[in-house]
């Protein structure tokens, strides 16, 4: 192939139009009966969930539905039980950091950025996880700094820069950008846009965007017009539980199905929002779920 960062990352870029997967793409990740009990409490009771091999798909669900639990159970963060499928290997009695060399890569609901380390600091951690990694499995490798300066070249301008000191989009950019550095084949973003004023909000979608450009992403999220605008799929859960699977764009588009799934309103401004496949500069239109 070429130099290009790309090359070592799957699927490719020009594997996003469906016409170029191949016709037996199945889910990356797919997730069976998930069922996860903390301190005898039963937190989540059969999440059903499958992940596209390509661009965004969405996880949502009111607060409290049990979204970060799910990401924490695929990542061995919790004790779980179910099926979690991951490019044809069983995951669900692996520990995290074997979880982690099947090629996934979480970015924190907290981001879990060192405010007091440099941006090059920060991936410098990342990159050492990618060494402990190599031998290990699919994502095992050199760290890619070539993929996350090409899609990320604020990152290499702002090496220096205190990571407590960039704006919260910048912050995504490093967050997000440590998942790539080590050639995972799947990110999963944890509410990657959670209290961020609506223009950085913008400012994550088209970080969101270009990573899954190179990437698959998994993206837990509130932000309906972001949801809208980036995955094609997703999955709601409810209490615990998957309540839906589907298209995105048909889902927010039922009116009664997206009030009684995510509480979304008749005046909700993603009645206005931008249309999926729109300029990755259109603004976005925050859109709270209330529980
Ligand atoms: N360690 C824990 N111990 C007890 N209860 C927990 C624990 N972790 C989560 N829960 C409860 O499980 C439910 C699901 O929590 P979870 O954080 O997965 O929801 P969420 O969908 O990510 O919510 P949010 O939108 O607020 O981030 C909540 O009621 C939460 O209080
Ligand atoms: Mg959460």
């Amino acid at each position: 192939m070429t130099s290009s960062p790309f090359s070592d990352q799957r699927p490719s870029p020009s594997a996003h139009s469906s016409s170029s997967l191949p016709s037996t793409a199945g889910p990356l990740l797919s997730v069976r009966d998930l069922r996860v009990v903390i301190d005898g409490l039963h937190i989540l009771h059969g999440v059903d969930l499958d992940v596209a091999p390509a661009g965004v798909t969405a996880l949502l669900g009111r607060n409290g539905a049990g979204k970060t639990t799910t990401v924490k159970a695929v990542m061995g963060l919790v004790p779980r039980t179910g099926s979690i499928r991951f490019s044809g290997a069983e995951l669900s009695s692996l520990p995290t950091h074997l979880v982690v060399r099947h090629g996934i890569g979480y970015a924190p609901e907290d981001r879990g950025i060192f405010a007091g380390l440099t941006v090059a600091e920060n991936l410098r951690l990342a990159e050492r996880a990618a060494e402990r990694a190599a031998g290990g499995g699919s994502g095992a490798g050199e760290p890619n700094y070539a993929l996350v300066h090409e899609l990320f070249p604020e990152l290499k301008q702002r090496a220096g820069q205190l990571a407590g000191t960039l704006s919260g989009g910048q912050q995504q950019m490093v967050a997000i950008g440590r998942t790539l550095l080590n050639r995972n084949r799947l990110i999963i973003a944890d509410e990657p846009t959670k209290g961020l004023a609506p223009k950085i909000v913008a400012e994550v979608a088209d970080v969101l965007a270009r990573a899954a450009e190179a990437v698959p992403v998994l993206l837990v999220e509130q932000n309906l017009a972001l949801v809208r605008r980036l995955a094609g799929t997703c999955a709601v859960l409810a209490d615990g539980r998957t309540a839906h699977r589907g298209d995105t764009a048909e889902l927010l588009a039922d009116e009664e199905a997206a009030r009684r799934l995510l509480g979304v309103g008749s005046r909700h401004p993603l009645a206005g929002g931008p249309r999926p496949g729109a300029s990755p500069a259109t603004p976005v239109v925050t859109a709270e779920v209330k529980p």
